[in-house]
C-alpha cells in the first residue's frame, strides 16, 4: 500500500452502524386452521389404505384443507392478527413481514406485501422465503438478526401453506399426510435472551427426496411468443421418498436438535416443551428417544388433527400447546423444522 493511499483512507467518512436490541424473543403467536376437516375416512375414497394404517404409520387422524376463501393471504392475516393481539403490538409498529411458504402459487409479487398491507404494517419491508418445513425456523433466525442488527424493532414471521393445492390425492404415499393452515409469531426486543442460536442448514444433494413433481414451465407447455400461452399438461404435486426422509429426520435431525440445546446451554430436562415439525408421530417419538427427553417435558402432537402443514406446523403446534395449558408462557421450548431441500432449522426459544 502506498503512503498516499494510507493518508486518504484515514480521512474516509465512517458509516454510523445500525444498533438494535441486545436480545430478541417471541412476543405473541397465533394460528389459523381451515374450517373443512378431512378425516382419514375421506382420504380412503382416493387411495387404497385404512384408517388404522394411516394412524399407526403417521399418527394422523384428520387434517384441515382450505376452501376457496381461505387463501394464503387470508389465512396469514388471520393468524398474524391473533399473534399481534397476543403480543399487544399494533400493526404499525411492525418493521418487517416474513412469509415462509412453498404453496403460494403466484410467484410475483411476494404474498408478504399484500399481507403487510392488509394488516396495516405501513411500508414495512415484506418478503417471502421458501424453506419448506424449516421455513418458520429460517424466518425466526432472520427476524432475530433484523431485530438485534437494528433494521427492525418488531417482525412478524408467518408460516402458511395450502398443501392441498399440491397434493395428488391418488398418491398413496402423500395423500394422507399434508394439511393446510397458517401460524404466525411476533418477534421483538427483549431484556433477556429469548431465541438461542439457530442451528440451520441445507443439503441440496438430497434435493429430489421431497419435491414438486415438475417445474411449472414443464407442467405447462412453454409459452409461444407468437401463439400465446401453452396448454396445461399435468398439475404438479408433491412427491417424497418417505423412508429416506424418515431415516434422515430421525438420525440427523435429532443431532441438530441436540446442537441447538448445546448452543443455548440448555439441557433437555430444563425444557418446558418440545415442538418438533409435525411430519410423522413416529419421527417425533424417535427424536424423543434420541434426545433422552424426560417424560416430564410436554411434546407437541398436533399432527394427529392437523397433518403436516410444513411451514405452519411449528407455530400452529406452539399456539395449541399454550392454549391448552400444556406449555406456559416463559417456558423454554426446543423447536426443530426439517423438510424439502433438504433444509432444517432448530433453536431453543422462550415461549410467549
Ligand atoms: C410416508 C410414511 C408414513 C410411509 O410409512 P412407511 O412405514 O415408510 O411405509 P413404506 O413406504 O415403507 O411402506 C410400507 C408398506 O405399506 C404400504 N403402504 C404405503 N402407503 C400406504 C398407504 N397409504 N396405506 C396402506 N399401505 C401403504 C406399502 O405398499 C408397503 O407395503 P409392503 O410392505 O407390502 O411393500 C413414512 O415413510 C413417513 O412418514 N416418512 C416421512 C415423511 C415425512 O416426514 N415427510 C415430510 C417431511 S417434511
Amino acid at each position: 500500500m502506498t503512503a498516499e493511499h494510507t493518508e486518504t483512507s484515514g480521512a474516509r467518512p465512517q458509516i454510523r452502524p445500525a444498533t438494535g436490541a441486545q436480545y430478541a424473543r417471541i412476543h405473541g403467536v397465533g394460528g389459523y386452521r381451515p374450517t373443512r376437516v378431512i378425516p382419514n375416512s375421506e382420504v380412503l375414497n382416493w387411495i387404497e389404505s385404512s384408517d388404522e394404517w394411516i394412524r399407526t404409520r403417521s399418527g394422523i387422524t384428520e387434517r384441515r384443507w382450505a376452501g376457496p376463501e381461505e387463501t394464503v393471504a387470508e389465512m396469514s392475516v388471520q393468524a398474524a392478527s391473533k399473534a399481534l393481539a397476543m403480543a399487544g403490538i399494533s400493526a404499525d409498529q411492525i418493521g418487517g413481514v416474513i412469509v415462509a411458504t412453498v404453496s403460494h402459487l403466484k410467484q410475483t409479487p411476494a404474498i408478504a406485501t399484500e399481507i403487510a398491507d392488509r394488516l396495516g404494517c405501513g411500508t414495512a419491508p415484506a418478503f417471502d422465503i421458501s424453506a419448506a418445513c424449516a421455513g418458520f425456523g429460517y424466518g425466526l433466525s432472520l427476524a432475530d438478526g433484523m431485530i438485534r442488527g437494528g433494521s427492525a424493532e418488531y417482525v412478524i414471521v408467518i408460516g402458511v401453506e395450502r398443501l392441498s393445492d399440491l397434493t395428488d390425492i391418488h398418491d398413496r404415499s402423500t395423500a394422507f399426510i399434508f394439511g393446510d393452515g397458517a401460524g404466525a409469531a411476533v418477534v421483538g426486543p427483549s431484556d433477556s435472551p429469548g431465541i438461542g442460536k439457530v442451528i440451520w442448514g441445507s443439503d441440496g444433494s438430497q434435493k429430489d427426496v421431497i419435491s414438486q413433481t415438475q417445474a411449472w414451465d414443464t407442467a405447462m407447455a412453454k409459452p409461444d411468443a407468437v401463439n400465446g400461452v401453452g396448454e396445461a399438461v399435468k398439475w404438479p404435486a408433491l412427491r417424497m421418498e418417505g423412508q429416506t426422509v424418515f431415516r434422515w429426520a430421525v438420525w440427523d435431525m435429532a443431532k441438530a436438535a441436540q446442537q441447538a440445546l448445546d448452543a443455548a446451554g440448555i439441557t433437555a430436562d430444563q425444557l418446558g416443551a418440545f415442538i418438533p415439525h409435525q411430519a410423522n408421530m413416529r419421527i417425533i417419538d424417535a427424536m424423543i428417544k434420541a434426545l433422552k427427553l424426560p417424560d416430564s417435558v410436554p411434546v407437541a402432537r398436533d399432527i394427529a388433527e392437523t397433518g403436516n402443514t410444513s411451514a405452519a406446523s411449528i407455530p400452529l403446534a406452539m399456539e395449541r400447546m399454550l392454549q391448552s395449558g400444556e406449555a406456559k408462557s416463559g417456558d423454554l421450548a426446543l423447536i426443530i423444522g426439517f423438510g424439502a431441500g433438504l433444509v432444517y432449522a432448530a433453536a431453543v426459544v422462550t415461549l410467549p
